[in-house]
């Protein structure tokens, strides 16, 4: 029997996760036994595709398995009514003792009832919050369980719901409770976010930047999927795929899925497989994430990636970027900083940057090319 295990697409864990050895043991660590509070409150941040959700997901895992209770959240708005109204009142249900917390007021006349009460309507959301973690991670504390709120996109939230969250979360540190909070979110808008004074809490979080992974992790990956999956990948094929890859989490689910559709013999997975695979992942790529990517880029910014993707390979040198420009290398300085910042590109030696993501050079060059010629028949017009 032969299938395909890769899962190219955003969320879903995958057959064989890579790369992330030593975070999966400090998620571990944090839910086993003595608790170091550090890992108790964590920042995931990093370009589309290198991971975040998955890993969000494997800190759930690791807090599941230990018995802790997680809420899993991606911010939109309505993320601190969903967590009274909703999530809270839910485990709170389950979990406690006390009478259980009603849903709505029957009769707002009447107000609480017993220990979980009616929180909403009465109260502010705020302080509905705190009481309602107070009573479920006071409820579990007895079997050594906690709580743990997880939110992805974090970018994405209001940022009153996320101070408000904060504070508790803080207050919560301060009381010792067991309770964990982990964020996960794109590496501009998360540096933003931790300028804001309403993310204090963020900026003391354990921050883990989630980068490429190693090219033996990437062969590692592969060929482990494909085994799995009844098949076998010829030695040349296996370091074509990877080549391709360029140690991009996305990138290695794409190239394998599409080179094992690609496949249609007994024999090894071959070179010719990988081409095809490799061809069709990079036509999604730049749909899913070239395109969202580079599209807020102000066109200043695309100047300097232009000017970088005229190097076929490996990393430019700021110096002769500037040159190409034909602005001085302090001027280049400033977009350089900010497009790191940004996440688009990354240092790679001393004066050199590279992008963060494969195939943005080739991106950028079809894209010139085509904006040139739209740009020529509408001034033919
Ligand atoms: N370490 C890894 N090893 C193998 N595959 C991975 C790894 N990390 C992520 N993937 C795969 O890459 C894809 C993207 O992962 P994920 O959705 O977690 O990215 P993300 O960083 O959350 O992206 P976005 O910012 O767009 O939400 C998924 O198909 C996932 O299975
Ligand atoms: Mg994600």
């Amino acid at each position: 029997m032969s299938f395909n295990l890769f899962r190219p697409s955003f969320g879903t864990y995958p057959h064989l996760l890579v790369g992330r050895d030593e975070l999966l043991d400090e998620f571990e660590d944090t839910f086993d036994g003595i608790l170091d509070p550090a890992g108790l409150t964590i920042l995931l941040s990093g370009q589309r595709g290198m991971g975040k959700t998955v890993l969000l997901d494997s800190y759930r895992r690791a807090a599941e398995s230990a018995g802790w209770l997680v809420i899993t959240e991606s911010s939109s708005s309505g993320l601190l009514d969903r967590l009274t109204r909703d999530h809270l009142p839910r485990l709170l249900q389950r979990y406690s003792d006390k009478p259980p917390t009603r849903l709505d007021s029957v009769n707002a006349a009447l107000g609480p009832v017993g220990g979980g009460g009616s929180w909403t309507g009465r109260y502010p959301a705020e302080s509905t919050l705190r009481s309602q973690i107070t009573e479920l991670t006071d409820a579990l504390q007895p079997s050594g369980r906690g709580l743990v709120i997880s939110i992805d996109e974090v970018q994405a939230a209001d940022i009153e719901d996320l101070r408000k969250v904060g504070e508790i979360i803080q207050y919560g540190r301060r009381e010792e409770r067991l309770l964990a909070f982990a964020a996960a979110g794109l590496s501009t808008p998360i540096e933003e976010l931790l300028d804001h004074p309403g993310a204090t809490f963020l900026r003391r979080a354990e921050h883990h930047p989630i980068g490429r992974v190693s090219r033996a992790d990437v062969r590692a990956a592969l060929a482990g999927t494909i085994a799995d999956s009844g098949h076998e990948i010829e030695a040349r094929a296996l370091d074509l795929a990877a080549d391709a890859i360029d140690g991009y989490p996305f990138m290695i689910q794409l190239v394998g899925y599409h080179s094992l559709k690609a496949h249609r013999t007994s024999a090894p997975v071959s070179v010719d497989d990988v081409d095809a695979g490799v061809k069709a992942a990079r036509r999604r790529l730049g749909r899913h994430i070239h395109t969202p990517a580079l599209r807020p880029l102000s066109s200043v910014d695309r100047t300097y990636l232009l000017a970088m993707a005229q190097d076929d390979e490996g990393p430019s040198r700021t110096a002769k970027i500037a040159e190409r420009m034909g602005v001085d290398p302090t001027y280049a300085g400033q977009y350089r900083r900010r497009l790191i910042r940004d996440g688009i590109i990354e240092p790679a030696g001393h004066g050199l940057v590279r992008f963060t993501i494969p195939y943005t050079a080739e991106h950028l060059r079809e894209h010139a090319a085509h904006d040139a010629l739209e740009g020529l028949s509408e001034d033919e017009r």
